[in-house]
């Protein structure tokens, strides 16, 4: 409903006379809500992109580094933590601090423990391929030397040195490629800059017009000329910038930095590649050249109170997905006002980045999976005609189930770092079962290799695994009158969540799979939802089993059980799901669960 609303808001938008886009001028992000800020998402192909992009081809896994003044407060102004994004720690939707309190911080900043050396370690001890630092964020204030504007690190802190100088060093001698995030539109404390003052300080009117020619377009000269070569501009919250600032600012990149990509949040689809939304890890392959932004806690600044990291496999698992989908993933970590990095952020870092090193070929110049989404017990990248079937979830009764694989198999042997073992593999139709030890060889992921005798080809069909749960995600349903749509909200301020759910629901409701049963027999099903009370939910077998049961609901995504259902045979089925009684516009389906009952 919210949403809905916002998205009203925006369409208005588009009607504002001449006349008041001046007054606009320097609030075109103040009546949206962030993500709408992050602009249009455009597929872009790597064909378009022939002399950019190679380091996406071979890289797929890097650093982004969110550091600025608000690193000092760690969400703590007065005594009183905000939780939520830390780099947001003077916006009004956090504690609305006063520019001019807020300018003063400078005066205060002084990271006498920042180790540029320490921090390229630590994202090549991860396995990652460049690193992408904040020279600017909507605060305005520019963590390097800017002479165009003298609220930057040398002019007005006593620490008065450049960490860009030094980080653009750090990363060339670890072999790193190194890019800036910049936020154009934004500005909160530069005259006219998006969501910045209307005023400038002699009281006259400020435009965007003014900040960019001030300050925005001569940073960028300055971060594309001053620090070596330069692999990413990473431009972001375009909202409604008008198009003629971004097509100069591209232009700009590409004159200085011909190889440099510009993020997909520069705005009017002018990024070299696409940016999802912030910690969207998307379960269905998407084409052309992506990337996706996450946090290693649930901030991309520093927080205090934050300790809710990622364990290695968490990160392997996002990683992984990422490649497996056909894109990149850029995992932050926010150093602190003295500049070191917080230990934990580091150490889940090393202990995934040992496993990389392991397994280089599962991550580097791979390709997506030719399933286009996650398998029951893990996932897939490829390279060429062979397959790395990475194991999260390893059959402990020795038989692993790949549905659908139709190309000829040469070999299936398990890795062991450079190690492998060959392993035995049967076939039922399109089904392959490979047969594995008991135990996983690897704590975090396990690698079974696949050498194809072509390319490979494969029916995307989800198959319900007689081994392990699967989950049928709404979004891979087909929904008959009812809802269907993809959702975000904020758990805590500026930390996204997303789903595709079915909702809505009447007595001629649907959300449909077509699903392939490899084993026959007794399965338990359960069903991810939210709602409001009690719902009844039937979930039947086209031609087979109905079952129906009534459980609780809450605000919150539960899975809940429903009960056993019946699959007589090996072959395809499609199961259909409802909502048969309580409130039944709200209630909103996530995902279907197959577990074997015995
Ligand atoms: C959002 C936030 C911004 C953050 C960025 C990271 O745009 O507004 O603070 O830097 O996401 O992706």
């Amino acid at each position: 409903m919210f949403h809905r609303i916002l998205l009203q808001l925006a369409t208005v938008g588009c009607l504002l006379t001449p006349l008041t886009l001046a007054a606009q001028d320097a609030s075109n992000v103040r009546s949206r809500s962030m993500d709408q800020l992050w602009g249009d998402r455009v597929v872009k192909l790597r064909a378009e992109n022939a002399d950019r992009g190679q380091l996406f081809d071979e890289g797929n896994y890097a650093m982004f580094i969110h550091w600025g003044l608000y690193s000092q407060l760690g969400n703590k102004v007065d005594g009183k933590t905000y939780y939520g994004i830390g780099e947001w720690i003077m916006h009004k939707n956090m504690a609305r601090i006063p520019i001019d309190r807020y300018k003063e911080l400078a005066g205060t900043f002084n990271p006498v423990d920042f180790d540029a050396d320490e921090i390229a370690s630590i994202a090549k001890d991860a396995g990652m391929k460049y690193i992408v630092i904040t020279a600017k964020h909507h605060d305005g204030f520019a963590m390097y030397h800017s002479k165009a504007c003298d609220f930057n690190i040398v002019d007005a802190t006593p620490w008065n040195k450049d960490p860009m100088k030094e980080l653009a060093r750090a990363c060339r001698d670890a072999g790193l490629c190194f890019g800036f995030y910049y936020s154009h539109n934004q500005d909160w404390t530069f005259p006219g800059g998006g969501g910045g003052p209307g005023k400038d300080e002699n009281g006259n009117r400020a435009t965007f017009d003014d900040y960019f020619e001030k300050k925005c377009l001569p940073q960028v000269r300055e971060i594309t000329t001053e620090y070596g070569p330069i692999e990413i501009v990473w431009f972001d919250t375009p909202g409604r910038i008008p198009k003629h600032y971004v097509e100069k600012l591209v232009e700009v990149v590409h004159e200085n930095q011909p190889h440099a990509m510009v993020s997909g949040r520069a705005g009017h689809g002018l990024g070299d590649y696409q940016t999802l939304g912030d910690m969207e890890v998307p379960r269905h392959n998407i084409e052309g050249m992506w990337e996706s932004v996450d946090t290693t806690n649930d901030s991309w600044a520093y927080a205090w109170y934050d300790e809710y990291w990622k364990s290695p496999r968490e990160i392997l698992k996002r990683l992984l997905a990422c490649v497996g989908r056909g894109g990149t993933y850029m995992l932050n970590i926010g150093p602190k006002g003295d500049g070191t990095v917080p230990q934990r952020a580091a150490r889940t870092l090393r202990t995934a980045g040992e496993w990389i090193r392991r397994y280089p070929q599962v991550v580097y110049a791979a390709d997506a999976s030719p399933w286009q989404h996650a398998l029951p017990w893990g996932d897939v990248t490829r390279r060429g005609n062979t397959l790395s079937l990475c194991v999260f979830d390893w059959p402990t009764s020795g038989e692993l189930y790949l549905p659908n694989l139709k190309t000829e198999i040469v070999s299936a042997s398990l890795l062991n770092g450079s190690e492998s073992t060959p392993l035995e593999t049967s076939r039922e139709n399109d089904t392959v079962v490979i047969s594995v030890p008991a135990r996983a060889p690897e704590k975090l992921v396990s690698v079974i290799e696949l050498k194809l005798a072509g390319e490979p080809e494969v029916d995307p069909t989800w198959a319900i695994d007689p081994n392990i749960e699967t989950t049928l995600l709404a979004e891979f349903a087909e929904v008959k009158n009812a809802k269907k749509e993809e959702k975000r909200w904020m758990e805590k301020y500026g930390e996204w969540k997303g789903v595709v759910h079915a909702f809505d629901w009447n007595d001629d409701s649907s959300a449909s799979w077509t699903v392939d049963v490899l084993q026959p027999g007794d399965y338990n099903v359960e069903l991810t939802y939210s709602g409001e009370g009690r719902l009844v939910w039937e979930v039947a077998i086209e031609g087979g089993e109905t079952i129906r049961n009534q459980q609780n609901s809450s605000h919150n995504y539960q899975q809940f059980p429903i009960g056993w259902i019946n699959f007589p045979a090996v072959g395809r089925y499609t199961i259909k799901v409802n909502c048969l009684d309580g409130e039944r516009e709200t209630a909103s389906l996530k995902a279907v669960h197959f577990a074997p009952a015995f």
